[in-house]
């Protein structure tokens, strides 16, 4: 019988205080690997390690604001320092503001985040994986990379992740490193709690997904899990929408 997928793997994962990162980083416990939980709340990455590890799990907290550089390439070296290698890399965190002008603050804010952030992250993770033999690296998309579905400063965020994620994919394919993006529709969380706070909102949102309701976290986790492991050793520079159909409308 083969054992769990990601026996003496070691996985980094951003925005891992909650939501989607929260899932994943269990998911990856649940499957043997050590894993770096990483967020900019203290707190929610400190929750996320004791819940891995009252499971039975291996998991540390690093505190890391993916928009800055400096503490993207710190958490990277904190990681290989810690477990002693890096094998999967999941760059899922991001925001999401409410403002439906154009507001150049507020642009400026999504793409520090959800655009540097995962370029940050790509660079270091990468010139990692090159001298030792590769890896997987999955980004967090969304239906908003994939459509016009959400604000302007968001949609161009994550439109980025699809082509950053495409284009990593096949510079690094020949050094055994694979790229890719999860695109989450409508997924329960706490981003999406405000939204859903008023019953007419998730009515109107789970109206527009095919399947006719919100997806779960767990539910995109399993799709990382997936492109993560070597089940997935020939699927790179790939933008899988995790969406209930909603891209199929
Ligand atoms: N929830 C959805 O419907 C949905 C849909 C599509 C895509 N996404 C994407 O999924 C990802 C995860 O979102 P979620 O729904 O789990 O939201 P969430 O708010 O539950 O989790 C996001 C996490 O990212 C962290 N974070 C925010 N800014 C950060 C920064 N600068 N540096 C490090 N960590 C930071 C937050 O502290 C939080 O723990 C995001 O990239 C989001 O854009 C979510």
């Amino acid at each position: 019988m083969p054992g769990p997928l990601f026996e003496d793997k070691v996985a980094l994962i951003t925005g891992a205080g909650s939501g989607i990162g929260r899932a994943a980083a269990i998911a990856f416990a649940q499957e043997g690997a050590k894993v770096m939980v990483s967020d900019v709340s203290k707190e929610g990455g400190e929750a996320t390690v004791a819940l891995i590890r009252d499971a039975g799990g291996e998991a540390l907290f690093a505190s890391c604001n993916v928009a800055r550089e400096d503490e993207v390439a710190a958490l990277v070296a904190k990681t290989v320092a810690s477990f002693g290698r890096l094998d999967c890399a999941f760059n899922n965190a991001g925001v999401c503001h409410a403002a439906l002008e154009i507001d150049m603050d507020v642009f400026r804010r999504t793409i520090d985040v959800n655009l540097m952030g995962v370029a940050y992250c790509l660079k270091y993770e990468i010139e990692y994986m090159s001298k030792h033999g590769g890896g997987a690296i999955v980004n967090t998309g969304s239906i908003s990379g994939l459509s016009g579905a959400g604000t302007v400063d968001y949609c161009a965020s994550k439109h980025a992740v699809v082509g950053m994620t495409r284009s990593a994919a096949l510079r690094f394919a020949t050094q055994g490193i694979r790229v890719n993006a999860v695109c989450p529709g409508a997924i329960e969380t706490a981003m999406t709690a405000p939204l859903l706070a008023d019953p007419a909102v998730r009515a109107q949102i789970e109206g527009m997904t095919p399947m006719g309701r919100m997806g779960q976290p767990e539910e995109i986790a399993d799709a990382v899990i997936w492109l993560c492991s070597n089940k997935a050793s020939f699927v790179t520079g790939q933008a899988i929408a995790v969406d209930g159909a909603f891209m199929c409308r």
